[in-house]
């Protein structure tokens, strides 16, 4: 384990159990709000991988670890990364709060030993999406959204629930078009974000299954 992780779970005794330690651990860093999320996106993940067909195991672990890096400051994210050799992307440099992700995926594999690549894969790209996402993906990124974690309403949590009675793609193209929409708001556009919008644009095309249709469902 390399010894910048090492440091995060100083103290900590892991009992290799996902719930109890995550509890643990946030709780370590005195991180309540974190982990309440995480428990929340965690229920709502099992609840979307059984409404679709997916793994709801690796839902549930991948929703509890999901935002394990909040554990580690947003002014040392981009440091962490190097040290764990990732390739840090110009927009993670600009903005490392989004480097988060794949931290968590990071700190997934060396702290709690998750070797699962499918829950590694949810988990690393949990706020953007990527190109080529799994379903698994796709419910832990669109359970994060629902379960949002911040004081207000969920934004865009309504238009996520009724594109979901299409499909998990449909919904999370809703969801992407309307980050979209607001860009200029963005801190930053990250790249993996764009080129799931884009694929999942062209699928939507391919299909013609119905964007209109979803804009129409929305604006009733
Ligand atoms: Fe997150
Ligand atoms: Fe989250």
């Amino acid at each position: 384990m390399h010894h910048i992780v090492q440091q995060l779970i100083d103290g900590v005794v892991l009992t290799g159990d996902v719930l109890t330690d995550v509890r643990t651990l946030i709780m370590k860093w005195g991180l309540s709000h974190t982990l309440e999320h995480c428990m929340r996106v965690s229920r709502e993940a099992y609840q979307l991988a059984r409404r679709f067909s997916v793994n709801a195991d690796e839902a549930v672990v991948a929703g509890l670890l999901h935002d394990i890096s909040d554990i580690v400051p947003s002014s040392e994210m981009v440091a962490l990364a190097e040290a764990l050799k990732l390739d840090v992307l110009p927009e993670e440099r600009h903005f490392p709060p989004i480097l988060h992700q794949r931290l968590s995926a990071e700190i997934a594999r060396e702290i709690f030993r998750i070797d699962n690549r499918a829950v590694l894969s949810a988990i690393g790209c949990h706020t953007t999406l990527r190109k080529g996402a799994s379903s698994l993906d796709k419910v832990v990124f669109l359970a994060d959204k629902i379960q949002w974690n911040q004081p207000s309403t969920p934004p865009l949590r309504d238009a996520i629930l009724i594109c979901l009675d299409k499909s998990l793609d449909a919904a999370a193209l809703c969801y992407l078009n309307c980050l979209w929409e607001r860009r200029s708001d963005l801190a930053v556009i990250h790249p993996w974000m764009q080129e799931a919008r884009n694929e999942l644009l062209a699928m939507d095309k391919e299909n013609s299954s119905g964007l209109t249709g979803l804009k129409k469902d929305l604006s009733d």
